[in-house]
């Protein structure tokens, strides 16, 4: 495992401090991870035809980016994320894998000084919306200049309806956390809720696929929408 930076803000404190809320969102598909997954494989497997290499920004453990390459075509895998206990459970879900993995403990936005050759899929889950505006314009610019030709970029995002504001968006939030959310007890919600409220910057859809455009990304489209109305997931070719 590379070493790269340490930095830690509101954003990525409740992920380095304490793994096990995020793990505990993940085992109880409170985010529809199982769902969006799944879309996230299927893209793989209908446009993925040829030996392929996978980038996976802010990966978490990778446990469903495991799942979804095992049987894929995919031979390289480099996961990036600023937490060290998350990447080191990432290290065992690739153990025994016949895909080579590596895994990168860094800023997920320096990315581009990281790689060694130009990724045919790049895939961020849930990480991109801590960005301002601007940042992500420029994430996505340096995402479109390094990705292999015919290659696929892809976000899990989630999404602020048209109008909303913040405030408006932490309340819609909390009302959907409030219906479908389970397995937090009060203080891991409490804890979770203060992140979003404090951290999380959607963007509208329409804004997520002008932005790809804009990154220039000939097609940009949304291709997946949760249960819950809160997440979505983009492409952009
Ligand atoms: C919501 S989790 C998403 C994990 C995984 N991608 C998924 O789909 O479940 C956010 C992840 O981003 C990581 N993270 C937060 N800020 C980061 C940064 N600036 N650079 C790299 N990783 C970051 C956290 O450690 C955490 O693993």
């Amino acid at each position: 495992m590379t070493k790269q930076s340490n930095s830690e803000d509101l954003s990525t404190k409740i992920f380095i401090k304490n793994w096990s809320i995020y793990r505990k969102i993940i085992e109880n598909n409170n985010m529809s991870h199982k769902e969006g997954y799944s879309v996230l494989k299927q893209i793989i497997s209908d446009e993925m035809q040829n030996p392929f290499s996978f980038l996976d920004l802010a990966c978490g453990d990778a446990y469903y980016s495991s799942r979804v390459l095992n049987g894929s075509k995919a031979i390289k895998y480099v996961g990036i994320d600023i937490s060290d206990q998350a990447l080191s459970f990432a290290k065992d879900n690739f153990k025994g894998s016949q895909i080579s993995a590596d895994f990168i403990e860094a800023d997920f936005v320096k990315f581009p000084e990281f790689l060694d050759s130009e990724p045919d899929v790049i895939w961020v889950g849930f990480s991109v919306h801590h960005l301002d505006s601007s940042q992500k314009l420029e994430f996505m610019k340096d995402i479109r200049e390094v990705l292999a030709h015919g290659g696929l970029f892809m976000l899990y995002e989630p999404i602020l309806i048209d109008g909303e504001d913040l405030k408006q968006y932490y309340v819609r939030f909390k009302n959907t956390f409030d219906k479908y959310w389970k397995g937090l007890d009060s203080e891991e919600s409490e804890y979770l809720l203060e992140h979003v409220r404090e951290t999380e910057k959607p963007e509208t859809t329409q804004d997520w696929i002008a932005l790809g455009k804009e990154a220039g990304f000939g097609n940009s489209e949304k291709v997946f929408s949760d249960r819950t109305g809160l997440y979505e997931i983009f492409k952009y070719k």
